[in-house]
């Protein structure tokens, strides 16, 4: 058994800014990761961080934009405080040895990027999140914070009462990827969950194999519901046979978008009169695909993104890394021909919910990060806004955590007096698949009188031997690769009732088929098939949530699109949507949205780009 005051699970940009803070804040702090630090999908980041840094610009535009961008989904508490702490502490990277690109006269330089008033993205070429992550992990390892890194996981130990807002965690279960033990690791004042995004759940991603969502699926199974999970970002220029991302930092620098026929249809089609490209990127992803659908798509799947006028010189200082990743994974050499670029699954605006300074409602439980819903991107997150979020909310979990005082937050978590409940009929009865106790979502309280994590260490034992020993059945790649096509036919940019109810009757099927996996793979060390099939489980449970809010969400707004209403219907859906884990089964309820300010209400109005 190890022990720490706070533990950190997941070492990308969240849960490297949050164990930072936590061992400022006086705690014996560790990060338990799957991965090594500087593997983690942050790196993949390349845009930038948007912060209110010149003159001209401030936060109260900042979290404007945010909050157009959001279409009026996201909490304005949460979105003023990253407007206006994302400029200290992107300066606090800076003095950390951060290698921002850089004007003529040595200020960090900052582009303009979709759906933003002001150019106000900084960032390091087009790897910004590989520099974020160096740039931490140094401040981690200067610090001496410890790192578990190749520890996989499994899942929480919280005491079991039955409303969740009275449970509590303490600690975690873990697999050591090199020895294939199964440990506990208490935590004496908190967990913080900083494990990134669900991706894997769609086929066509730009996400990490690694994104698979271990954080949202072992929260949900723990009690602390999921929050507008249906908001799924496509994210508009990725390249067509990998998903490998094509940073919107080319259209920040002038790079323009092509259908077939050669013409710049943001333009000609009037998709986005104003900020053509630069609209957000809910707007660019759908204009892509209906261009596909009118017949003016090319080769009938994709578009050309243009960067040859931008000339070698600057090409190479901003965007180098962008020149390798065409040539690479497309074989297109950037300078000299357009690249092809289509939509792809990018980025998971819903999450765990959690309160300003990172608490769920269950008692010494936090998230931070793409796997936490605070809310700040409501429906539609603006490019530039995840690694402030990360910073931000992340320095804050870790604070709080340790026991710095934040203030009271005025966001509100599980469920109590301020929801309402939802009542519709579900085409199947999601996740009451049968499945035993020890592989189904329902395990996530265990009894608190012998201990909850000596329990839960138990309990997670148990389940790798029985995986093991298991001889013959279905592999997880057939039920993984079933779900992602699922969700990519059925949830994806475009979506209707009947859509996301096959949907829902495909991941039940999932659900079913996982009672018969096996793990071929009998290694104990670095057992990646075992690894891959617990990850698996928590993609179910992830996706499941997905569709449910998909289905239930019955509006038009943001990355959210409805067939039968495309429209967005502030009446009756300024409200975030929650599913949790109860009795055994999903049960889905609902938050009004915050829109007060400090200082002002944010108005919805109608959101043009
Ligand atoms: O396009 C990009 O570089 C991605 C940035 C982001 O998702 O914020």
């Amino acid at each position: 058994m190890y022990e720490h005051d706070v533990l950190v699970v997941g070492a990308g940009g969240a849960g490297l800014r949050a164990a930072i803070a936590a061992h400022e804040a006086g705690a014996d702090t560790a990060i338990v990761s799957k991965l090594h630090p500087v593997r983690s999908h942050t790196g993949a980041a390349e845009g930038g961080i948007n912060a209110a840094l010149q003159e001209g610009d401030d936060w109260e535009l900042h979290a404007y934009d945010t909050m157009k961008g959001s279409d009026y989904l996201a909490d304005a508490p949460a979105v003023e405080t990253l407007a206006q702490d994302a400029p200290e502490d992107t300066m606090r990277l800076e003095h950390w040895g951060m290698p921002f690109s850089r004007e003529e006269d040595g200020r960090v330089s900052q582009r303009p990027f979709g759906g933003l008033s002001y150019p106000r993205t900084t960032y390091a070429g087009a790897e910004t999140g590989h520099h974020l992550l160096h740039t931490m992990y140094e401040q981690v390892v200067k610090r001496g914070i410890q790192v578990y890194d190749e520890w996989y996981v499994m899942n929480l130990a919280t005491t079991d009462e039955e409303d969740p807002n009275d449970r509590q965690c303490e600690g975690i279960v873990a697999y050591d990827v090199q020895s294939g033990n199964v440990e506990g690791f208490k935590a004496n004042q908190g967990v913080i969950l900083a494990t990134g995004g669900p991706g894997q759940a769609f086929d066509h991603t730009t996400n990490a194999v690694s994104c698979t969502g271990d954080g949202h699926a072992m929260a949900y199974r723990a009690g602390a519901p999921l929050e507008d999970m249906e908001f799924i970002q496509f994210h508009p220029t990725s390249l067509p046979s990998t998903g490998v991302l094509i940073s919107e930092g080319v259209r920040g620098e002038g790079g323009i978008l092509y259908n077939n026929d050669g013409e710049r249809f943001m333009f000609e089609y009037g998709y986005a009169n104003n900020s053509g490209e630069l609209a957000s990127r809910d707007v660019v992803a759908r204009a892509e695909l209906d261009e596909v659908a009118e017949g003016r798509g090319v080769e009938d799947e994709y578009v050309h993104l243009d960067m040859r006028h931008l000339g070698e010189d600057r090409i190479l200082d901003r965007l180098e890394n962008i020149l390798h990743l065409a040539e690479d994974f497309e074989g297109v050499d950037g300078l000299v021909e357009p690249m092809p670029v289509k939509p792809g699954q990018h980025y998971a605006m819903g999450g765990i919910e959690v309160d300003e300074n990172g608490q769920t409602c269950i008692d010494g439980l936090y998230a931070a990060g793409e796997c936490a819903c605070v809310s700040v991107h409501g429906g539609n997150r603006l490019g530039g806004n995840a690694l402030p979020e990360l910073i931000v909310f992340g320095k804050r979990a870790g604070a709080h955590a340790a026991g710095d005082d934040l203030g009271e937050p005025e966001i509100r978590t599980g469920y109590g007096d301020d929801v309402e409940d939802d009542d519709t009929e579900l085409p199947v009865a999601p996740g009451a698949s049968g499945l035993d106790s020890t592989d189904a979502v329902a395990d996530g309280g265990v009894a608190a009188e012998t201990g909850a994590l000596e329990q839960a260490v138990e309990r997670e034992r148990a389940r790798v031997e029985r995986l093991m020993d298991k001889d013959s059945g279905v592999q997880h790649a057939e039920i993984r690769s079933k779900l992602q096509n699922a969700m990519t036919d059925y949830v994806n940019v475009f979506r209707n009732e009947e859509g996301i109810k096959k949907a829902l009757k495909l991941i039940r099927e999932c659900r079913e088929e996982y009672q018969d996996v096996y793990v071929d793979d009998p290694s104990k060390t670095f057992n990646t098939d075992l690894q891959q099939t617990i990850e698996t489980r928590n993609l179910i449970d992830v996706a499941e949530t997905i569709a449910l809010g998909a289905l239930v969400r019955n509006e038009f707004r943001g990355a959210h699109w409805r067939q039968e209403n495309q429209v967005r219907d502030d009446e009756n859906w300024l409200k975030h949507t929650l599913v949790s884990w109860d009795d055994g089964e999903p049960s889905i309820f609902y938050r009004p949205v915050i829109l007060e300010g400090e200082e002002k209400t944010y108005e919805p109005k109608v959101r043009s780009y």
